[in-house]
């Protein structure tokens, strides 16, 4: 479940295309983020797939032609375009593509774009050279200058065997673009929020380096959270396995330093700072530009401290009053609530997320958290075993708050 999906009423059009069974995957995803799915099959893509099989995935409607024929028609076709929070055709096939161009009302897939209120996305899907060719390309351009958000296609092997452009999306990447476009009007539409993630990685030499192991998902889970709120998100990220959001502005980093002028950089004109990345305390005093032999007999390494980030941000804060807010995270495995007010009060903070990495269930790599919000005013909040995404979405909601209040 995702707040932003929960409940909204997504019109799903699946056009002819074999990509067509990519859209039962995509189908199943959004209902189980809480979207309502109401499919319409045009009459190609049903030679692919069949409205049972989204029924039966969605627990919702899903039309053919024949329903545009039948004794509901005269409600249906207007009614479908009408209701819904959003259309999403998925494959959208080059027949499709071109008969929304035109605005035809031949089928129910394409009549209910026609009287859709809500926004319009298409993912195309079509074999090599058909989305090269200047008819595809100008009813592409025509749909984008009326608006419609056009998700892809990307590179990679067709169903002709061919490489080439022509692609659709991978279910994943289609649904942080729904995230994305349904976010547009959301309460930080006009923020900017900066937010760090992953462990920094200081260099030894060429080959090892001191790292630690924050696997960023709660980091890129607040991203997430702030995109589905409408805001301009920045995720400086250290290196990790994760895909950013769709609508994130990405900038990797390596090291403490590398984050530092990032951050520094970005908050400049940032409105919330979210740091909840896992910043080294340490690096090594000199950086070996050639690999350490095993000769060497190397058995000390020289260390130096990092920079305080949140420290050196705050202090700046204090004459440009940017951030609005700054939250930390305190990632503790012992007198959790002593070590995470230290730090609210010694870096500056409004707020302070704190979690026991000793727990199984929360922390470094797993999906589920479970946090202390520790507020400037002295406020303690505890809340309950969450996703990361949960606590995500939790977060930016008491920042909303913050930001209400003057
Ligand atoms: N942080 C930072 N710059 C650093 C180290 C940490 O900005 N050089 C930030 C982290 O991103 C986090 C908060 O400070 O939001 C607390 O990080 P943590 O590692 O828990 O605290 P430290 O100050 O490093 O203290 P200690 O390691 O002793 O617990």
């Amino acid at each position: 479940m995702s707040a932003i999906l929960e409940g909204k009423r997504i019109l799903l059009g699946v056009s002819g295309s074999i990509a067509a069974f990519k859209a039962a995957g995509l189908a199943s995803r959004l209902t189980q983020e809480g979207a309502q799915v109401i499919t319409i099959l045009s009459p190609a893509a049903e030679k692919f797939i069949t409205p049972l099989t989204f029924r039966s995935l969605t627990g919702q409607p899903a039309y053919t032609d024949a329903d545009l024929w039948g004794e509901k028609g005269h409600i249906l076709h207007v009614k479908l375009g009408q209701e819904s929070d959003l259309m999403l055709i998925a494959p959208c096939s080059a027949n499709t593509l071109a008969a929304l161009a035109q605005g035809s009302a031949e089928h129910l897939l394409t009549l209910s774009a026609l009287t859709l209120r809500a926004p319009l996305a298409v993912a195309p899907a079509m074999d090599g050279g058909m989305f090269e060719h200047p008819a595809t390309q100008q009813n592409l351009h025509i749909l984008r200058q009326r608006g419609v958000f056009v998700l892809g296609p990307t590179q990679g092997r067709l169903a002709s065997g061919l490489f080439g452009s022509g692609r659709m999306l991978e279910p994943q990447e289609i649904i942080g673009h729904v995230r994305y476009i349904l976010a547009q009007k959301g309460p930080l539409k006009g923020r900017k929020v900066v937010v760090t993630a992953g462990g920094t990685q200081e260099a030894i030499d060429p080959v090892r380096m001191l790292t630690n192991r924050s696997s960023g998902k709660q980091g890129y889970a607040l991203a997430q959270a702030a995109v589905d709120l409408g805001a301009e998100v920045v995720l400086i990220s250290a290196p990790t396995a994760l895909t950013p959001p769709v609508g994130a502005h990405l900038i990797q980093v390596h090291s403490a330093e590398e984050m530092r002028q990032a951050v520094l950089q970005e908050t400049q004109n940032a409105d919330i700072l979210l740091m909840a990345a896992a910043v080294a305390d340490f690096r090594p005093r000199q950086v070996r530009t050639q690999k350490i032999k095993k000769q060497e007999a190397l058995t000390l390494l020289e260390l130096e401290p990092t920079p305080d980030i949140l420290s050196e941000v705050a202090a700046r804060r204090a004459q440009t009053h940017r951030p609005l807010v700054m939250v930390g995270f305190a990632a503790e495995s012992q007198d959790l609530i002593e070590n995470a007010t230290h730090k609210l009060q010694s870096k500056g903070l409004d707020m302070i997320v704190a979690n026991d990495i000793l727990a199984r269930d929360a922390g470094f790599g797993v999906d589920t958290n479970r946090v202390t919000l520790l507020y400037q005013n002295g406020a303690r909040e505890s809340l309950p075993l969450m996703t990361k995404a949960q606590v995500a979405e939790a977060i930016l909601q008491r920042i909303l708050t913050f930001l209400q209040t003057p």
